[in-house]
């Protein structure tokens, strides 16, 4: 019986059409090795959060996102650099999926990041990312890290990764993905 396909659910922290962040993961995507498959999720659709709209309802476009996130063996993250710091959509999104305390579905999860900016290659962002991220019970990956320096230079118009020395880090980074994920579950003894 051939193994079930590793399900990681790409996140990208900006929600511009082009978006190289998001180009980076279409590539990840492109040369992913043999049985990971990686779905985009987009986070246009999920709303500002406020307790008021939480204890009305959860809004759908945020069940949504709980379930592709519960769905998912591991999380990918492209994050951009916005002052310093990670977008305020990718901090509202992962706000969100912190929610209900004590029943997050990121609880438990393995992330890798990676992130394609400017001169400082998304460094501090990722940064910033860790450390929101040290709340949510998830375990990032280490390394091997993934910084796009330049990124201007090394995307088409379209948005699309032309860079070949960026498209051949991108397979070991899922592959050690695909093991941390391994060594988490082992930890929390909840093998995928
Ligand atoms: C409000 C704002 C702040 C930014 N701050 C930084 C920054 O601190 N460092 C940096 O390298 N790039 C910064 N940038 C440039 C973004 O990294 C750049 O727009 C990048 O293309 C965004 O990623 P995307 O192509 O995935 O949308 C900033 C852009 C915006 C809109």
């Amino acid at each position: 019986m051939p193994e079930r396909p590793f399900h990681i659910l790409g996140i990208p922290g900006s929600l511009r059409r082009l978006s190289m962040n998001r180009g980076l993961l279409l590539a990840a995507r492109e040369v992913a090795p043999p049985g990971i498959e990686i779905k985009i999720t987009d986070l246009l659709p999920i709303p500002l959060y406020n307790a008021d709209v939480e204890d009305a309802g959860v809004p759908p476009a945020v069940e949504t996102f709980w379930r592709e996130i519960r769905e998912a063996d591991a999380l990918l993250i492209a994050v951009p650099e916005y002052n310093y710091s990670i977008p305020g959509v990718l901090k509202n999104a992962i706000d969100w999926a912190t929610r209900p305390p004590g029943k997050s579905v990121l609880q438990g999860k393995a992330v890798a990041l990676m992130g394609a900016g400017g001169r400082g290659g998304t460094v501090r962002s990722q940064f910033a990312l860790r450390q929101v991220l040290l709340n949510s019970e998830t375990y990032v990956l280490l390394k091997p890290e993934l910084y796009v320096y330049q990124a201007g230079s090394r995307f088409d118009a379209e948005g699309r990764l032309t860079d070949e020395e960026v498209r051949n880090r991108l397979p070991p980074l899922l592959t050690a993905l695909v093991k941390w994920t391994r060594a988490v579950a082992y930890m929390t003894d909840d093998a995928p």
